[in-house]
């Protein structure tokens, strides 16, 4: 008989367990076909000011939160409060997911390609911050996903060469 799956919002494509790249992970159940909708991104949608309230930088040694950034006016989704296994997906430099974010502000996540049973579910956070990351910057949002072109941080970088707007 198939095992049940666990949790009220157990999701029928992957299991959160631990990861090599960071705490827990979500790792795929079985063989995930390209452009497979897995699971959105839920939680409460809040504003900058709360979720610096919520999550202060200058107390963490290194950057961890459950914020999803939305919209252009600084909301984001926590999804520490009423969030589903969705939050459990690390940032990796070559994903094999991609979040996209419509509309409303809400945000679904996408297989990119073929994942394969056991694979880790991961999708590019590209986090942003309006200025250019110094030194230390780098090493607060460092990345661990270990692909071959990883980046070193889960920031988006400006390309080299790249103008100005
Ligand atoms: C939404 S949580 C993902 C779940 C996380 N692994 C956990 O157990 O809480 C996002 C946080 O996970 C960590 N994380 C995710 N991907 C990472 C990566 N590639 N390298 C380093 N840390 C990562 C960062 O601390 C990030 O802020
Ligand atoms: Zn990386």
């Amino acid at each position: 008989m198939p095992k049940a799956p666990s949790g009220v919002n157990a999701n029928p494509y992957f299991e959160v367990r631990r990861s090599k790249i960071h705490g827990l992970g979500a790792f795929a159940l079985k063989k995930i076909r390209k452009g497979t909708r897995l699971v959105e991104y839920v939680g409460e949608l809040i504003d900058d000011d709360e979720a610096s309230r919520r999550y202060d930088d200058r107390k963490m040694k290194q950057h961890h939160t459950f914020l999803f950034g939305v919209g252009d006016e600084g909301m984001a989704i926590d999804a520490a409060v009423g969030g589903n296994e969705a939050r459990f997906i690390n940032h990796s430099c070559e994903p094999n997911c991609e979040a996209i974010e419509y509309d409303d502000l809400r945000v679904f996540i996408y297989a990119l390609r073929t994942i394969e049973p056991g694979e880790e579910l991961s999708y590019d956070y590209a986090f942003s911050i309006d200025y250019k990351p110094t030194k230390a910057d780098l090493a607060f949002y460092v990345c661990k996903c270990g692909a071959p072109g990883c980046r070193g941080t889960t920031l988006k970088l400006k390309k080299k060469g790249a103008k100005k707007r």
